[in-house]
């Protein structure tokens, strides 16, 4: 059995989990994180040295939690991990600055890992609550990758080996969901306010059995007929902007006047679809083209009901014989779990000289605010 301790802080989390590699299986110990959205949610966005400031303050507290959950003392950690890039430097740097100091004290390996590589590899954790392996996911793998900085298709023909086939040339998707949800006057994060409006919309849509209701908008699928890979949602974004003000142009209604409930649920759910529509049409493209085994959804915005469905559902379809895979639950937004269970897999396959050279990371272990995943790639 390995266990690794790992520490996550590139936004607005602070991060700690214990995971350990039992019979191949990954099974997190335990998930501590201290969340700082309501510190950021009156800015709309995360300010980076108040995260800063909020990572240092509460991650001894986080790291103790974490510990003590996982009932585990430093003797039985094999490996730290850490998440070095990409995000916010100020922010990474508490995360980095603990982990190498830990490194050093206890004289463990230390692993830098990239925040996407980690989301993606949240998909081969066990679920908490069941005893299937999922260390077994086959390849090629191509992850949808849905979060608030990143929208991108990575195609897998092994493990750490990444292709970018395809991402987004202005807005992360997320970031849309966010940008969206304030033009609508929704609290920050929007992503998951966005859907709980969408949800409700959808239900009233069905209850009335009608094809369209009164006042409903079409909006654009930006990019959705183009041959590549790529992704567009600012203009989607500036779409449902342009929408409102005519809104409220319309019904003689004021910056500071709140919008309808009604207006609020239809545009959200209309924002949901188009958005989902783009990201399930050009993965199916992708699935054509490619001919993965195994589709994943990674990121924070894999935490929507609707595009988990969706996508299920389309990807059943059109190739049954392919495998579809979600984080398992909790586990989709930012977490030190994924971290680790990415960690842990690296070790598996590193030489004996490079374990040994992991001893001394901590001297020279670096962070970037951008990196690609290609930059990793083995
Ligand atoms: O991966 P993540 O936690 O942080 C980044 O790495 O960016 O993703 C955060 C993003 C935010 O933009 C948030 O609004 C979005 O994920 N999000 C959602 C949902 N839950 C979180 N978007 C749509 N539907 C959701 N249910
Ligand atoms: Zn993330």
């Amino acid at each position: 059995m390995s266990t690794v301790l790992a520490i996550e802080t590139s936004c607005d989390e602070t991060a700690v989990s214990i995971v350990s590699q039992e019979n191949g299986s990954l099974r997190v110990q335990s998930n501590a994180i201290s969340s700082q959205v309501h510190l950021h949610a009156p800015y709309g966005g995360v300010v980076p040295n108040l995260a800063a400031r909020e990572h240092n303050k509460n991650m001894n507290l986080v790291l103790q939690e974490a510990l003590n959950i996982a009932r585990i003392t430093p003797d039985e950690i094999d490996l730290i991990a850490v998440t070095h890039a990409p995000g916010l430097i100020p922010a990474l740097l508490v995360g980095t600055t603990t982990a190498k100091t830990l490194s050093w004290f206890w004289n463990k390996p230390l692993l830098g890992i990239h925040h996407i590589e980690g989301h993606i590899y949240a998909n081969f954790i066990s679920s908490l609550d069941t005893d299937n392996d999922k260390t077994f996911l086959k390849f090629p793998l191509l992850a949808l990758v849905v979060s608030g900085g990143h929208t991108q298709l990575v195609y897998m023909k092994k493990h750490f080996h990444y292709e970018i086939i395809g991402e987004t040339q202005d807005d992360a998707v997320g970031e849309a969901f966010d940008k969206v949800a304030r033009i609508l006057g929704l609290p920050y994060p929007g992503g998951p306010e966005i859907a709980k409006k969408a949800h409700l919309y959808r239900e009233k849509r069905k209850a009335s059995g009608k094809e369209m209701l009164s006042g409903e908008i079409l909006l654009p699928r930006p990019m959705i007929g183009s041959k590549n890979f790529h992704f567009s949602f600012s203009g989607l974004k500036t779409a449902v902007l342009y929408a409102t003000q005519t809104y409220r142009k319309k019904y003689t209604l004021e910056e500071k006047d709140p919008l309808p409930e009604s207006f609020i649920e239809m545009m959200s759910w209309q924002f949901e679809e188009a958005s989902i529509d783009v990201l399930t049409t050009k993965t199916l493209r992708a699935l054509d083209q490619y001919q993965p085994k195994t589709v994943v959804l990674a990121g924070g915005v894999s935490a929507n009901i609707h595009l988990q469905k969706t996508l299920r559902q389309k990807i059943a379809e059109i190739s049954p014989q392919t495998d579809f895979f979600l984080p398992p639950l909790g586990l989709s937004l930012d977490n030190a779990a994924m971290i680790g269970a990415c960690a842990l897999l690296r070790w598996e396959k590193m030489s004996p000289q490079e374990k040994t050279q992991a001893r001394s990371i901590w001297k020279s272990l670096e962070t970037y605010a951008n990196l690609s995943l290609t930059e990793i790639s083995l």
